[in-house]
Order: C-alpha cells, then sequence, then structure tokens
C-alpha cells in the first residue's frame, strides 16, 4: 500500500461524506437541454455568430495559439488594436491583455507591491486575488468584508510615508454585492495609495454602459488600476490590466505572470474584441442582465427564500449545508436550469449557497422556467 496514495484515498472518503466531493459535467454544445444560469455568459455571446465568426477568421488569419510570450511573439496587431479598443472604453491611457483573469490579477498585485507594501486586501476577494497577495511578498492586511471604517482604520494604522496598495472587487463573486468604490477611492487617496479594483463581474455588466463600476470615480486617476477577464461578459478567455501608461509599462517590465506566461491566442482577442464592439453598439445589453437579477432576486424572496440583492447580474441564494445546496441544485436540474452551487472551500462552513447568472438574453417563458424550478426549491427546503 502506496502511504500518499492512501492518505489521498481518505481525504477523498471524507469530501464524499461531507458533501464536498466535486465532479466534472461534460456539457453539451449548445445547453440545449437546459436553460443555463451557471455560466458567466452575462450577455449570452459566446455562441453569438458575429464573435465567432471573428475567432474563426483570427484563427486563419493569426493561427490557433500565440505562438510565444507577449514579449517574444505573442503580441499581434489584434492585441495591440484590442488593448486600446478596451483602454478607451474603461477610460484609461492603456490596458494589457493576459491569458486570464487570473493571471491579470496575480501580475497587476506582485509586480506593483513589494516587500515594503502594506496591501489591504478585502476578506471576500476572489481566490486569485488571495493568490496573488500571497506571492506578493507585502505585508497583506485583510480587511472585514466591504468596511469602510476597517479601510480607513488600516490606512491610519500604517504609518506615515507606509506604501499602500488597496485591492478589491468591484462585484463579489459569490453574492454579486458591490464594493463601496467611491468610499474606496476616497480612503485610498487620503494616504496616496495605489488601488486595484477586479471588475471580472462588472466590465460589461454594470455602469455606463458596462464601463465597469469603477467608470466615473476611479480609473482617470492614474493611480487607479482595474483589472478585468474577458471570459464573462466578454464571451471569450483571457484577463487584462488596464490603468495609467506607467502602471502598464511597470507590469510589462516586472510582472512575471505576464512575462513568463504564453500570450493570449489570437482567436480569444477577437473574440473579446468582438464582444466588446456589440457592447458598445448595443448598451441595453448590459442593462438587461442587471434587471433580470433584479427581477429574479425578488422572485425568490417572494418564495420564501434567502436571496442577495444584486448589484450586478448574480443571485445568489443561501441555503446552508451542502448536502442541501447540492439537492437544490438538482431539484432546479430536474425543471431544467442548470445553476451553480458554492460550497466549502468556496464559502464558509454550513453558508452553501445557490448561484444563479442572470443573463441579458432570459426572456419570459426563461424566467418562468427559473420561477417554477425556485417554487419547487423553496417547497423541498420546508417540506
Ligand atoms: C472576481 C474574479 N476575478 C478573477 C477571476 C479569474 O478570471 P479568469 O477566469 O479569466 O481567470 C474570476 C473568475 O473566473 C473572478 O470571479
Amino acid at each position: 500500500v502506496s502511504r500518499p496514495l492512501d492518505r489521498l484515498a481518505r481525504v477523498r472518503q471524507a469530501r464524499i461524506e461531507a458533501g464536498l466531493r466535486r465532479t466534472l459535467h461534460p456539457r453539451s454544445a449548445t445547453f440545449d437541454v437546459l436553460l443555463d444560469l451557471a455560466s458567466n455568459d452575462y450577455l449570452g455571446l459566446t455562441r453569438d455568430p458575429r464573435v465567432a465568426r471573428a475567432a474563426a477568421e483570427a484563427a486563419q488569419a493569426w493561427g490557433t495559439g500565440a505562438t510565444g510570450s507577449r514579449l517574444v511573439t505573442g503580441t499581434t496587431a489584434l492585441h495591440a488594436d484590442t488593448e486600446a479598443e478596451l483602454a478607451d472604453f474603461v477610460g484609461v491611457e492603456a490596458a494589457l491583455l493576459t491569458s486570464s483573469g487570473y493571471l491579470a490579477n496575480l501580475a497587476a498585485v506582485t509586480s506593483l507591491t513589494g516587500p515594503s507594501t502594506t496591501l489591504l486586501s478585502d476578506a471576500v476577494n476572489h481566490a486569485s486575488i488571495v493568490d496573488a497577495c500571497r506571492l506578493s511578498r507585502a505585508r497583506v492586511r485583510v480587511l472585514d468584508h466591504r468596511s469602510d471604517s476597517a479601510l480607513r482604520d488600516a490606512i491610519a494604522n500604517a504609518g506615515e510615508g507606509t506604501d499602500l496598495v488597496v485591492v478589491t472587487d468591484a462585484v463579489f463573486s459569490v453574492d454579486g454585492e458591490a464594493a463601496h468604490l467611491p468610499e474606496v477611492f476616497s480612503a485610498a487617496d487620503t494616504a496616496d495609495a495605489l488601488t486595484i479594483v477586479d471588475e471580472a463581474h462588472s466590465l460589461g455588466v454594470c455602469g455606463d454602459g458596462g464601463r465597469g463600476l469603477a467608470h466615473g470615480c476611479g480609473p482617470a486617476d492614474p493611480r487607479h488600476v482595474v483589472t478585468a477577464t474577458l471570459s464573462k461578459a466578454f464571451a471569450s478567455q483571457g484577463g487584462a490590466v488596464l490603468g495609467s501608461q506607467v502602471v502598464i509599462d511597470h507590469v510589462i517590465d516586472q510582472a512575471r505572470p505576464f512575462i513568463f506566461d504564453t500570450g493570449l491566442a489570437p482567436p480569444s482577442v477577437a473574440a473579446a474584441r468582438e464582444a466588446l464592439r456589440i457592447i458598445r453598439a448595443e448598451p441595453d445589453l448590459p442593462a438587461a442582465a442587471c434587471a433580470n437579477a433584479g427581477y429574479l432576486s425578488s422572485l425568490a424572496t417572494s418564495l420564501g427564500l434567502d436571496a442577495s440583492t444584486p448589484d450586478a447580474a448574480v443571485v445568489s441564494i443561501r441555503i446552508g449545508r451542502p448536502q442541501d445546496a447540492l439537492m437544490a441544485q438538482q431539484v432546479c436540474r430536474d425543471h431544467g436550469v442548470l445553476v451553480g452551487c458554492f460550497r466549502p472551500p468556496s464559502v464558509p462552513d454550513d453558508d452553501s449557497r445557490l448561484r444563479l447568472t442572470a443573463r441579458a438574453d432570459l426572456d419570459e417563458p426563461a424566467l418562468a422556467q427559473v420561477g417554477a424550478a425556485l417554487a419547487a426549491v423553496a417547497a423541498r427546503l420546508t417540506g
């Protein structure tokens, strides 16, 4: 018997008994059987023919892969144009594409901090920010979730002349609630701190025409940095760091997750650029996603479920025990609706949730189907 494998088998068994075993479910190509409320395809653009065509044409023109890191052969005119268009959309001087949103956070946080930095990070920040903080070698202070007073106190206690960086999700991914960005920016300004705001769930969804939650209150200041993913509203893969030219130049020169990683594949760049152009041409799309979230949240609450009040296109429903959350997910599946299920370690113990993505393209029959599924969940939980 192998001791390491025996240990893995024991841990696996414990995870099964606690309802924490994770399995991979291959989905159909079109989600044609189930109504998809589990993906992050906020605007319903991943199967849009214009986006698919842009990706296919880029594969023909530029190849299927980037061929190298961005600083060697992995930058094409497509990358440069898309960076310029994204920067213009967000209202910053420059943007830098990375091969994922995860790496955008690693690149921004690790390169903009050092051993003499105090890094102030919200307790519920995304795992990629948590990992970035760990990798940064900065002194990390984890702040109470969305607490303006905790942020102000941490800044006051940091000491005169400390190099400060504040990092937060703009919209927190599990419950879909927004950070208090005006307060974050104002507190950061008092300390001349850099801010890094992750707009993964808000760019293309929230703010003026989908320009994100920081738009209008942050990015115009050269000390404010935005990170984003192209894998949600932008219907593609990849990520971006956005900010002033001096910040982006620094990330290019210093960020190991950018320098030592193969560039984003041209079809992914082209798909994201096409999605961006659609978002600019159809500003009602982001608003529709948020309106659907508001509707689903009210519906769930009226059924007696503990639903979040969404600030973006995510609605989460607190269930409690992971086993009950899995049961509720299955009830939705039985009603033809695919929803996400968050269990530890993604959420605290016994705080498991269903997570619903209120896509922009949900029509009335789809919303009615979700209503029937949620009514069945409520009945099972109380019955
Ligand atoms: C808040 C947040 N930041 C970053 C990421 C990582 O983005 P990507 O999937 O492009 O790596 C995600 C999720 O995927 C996220 O929810």
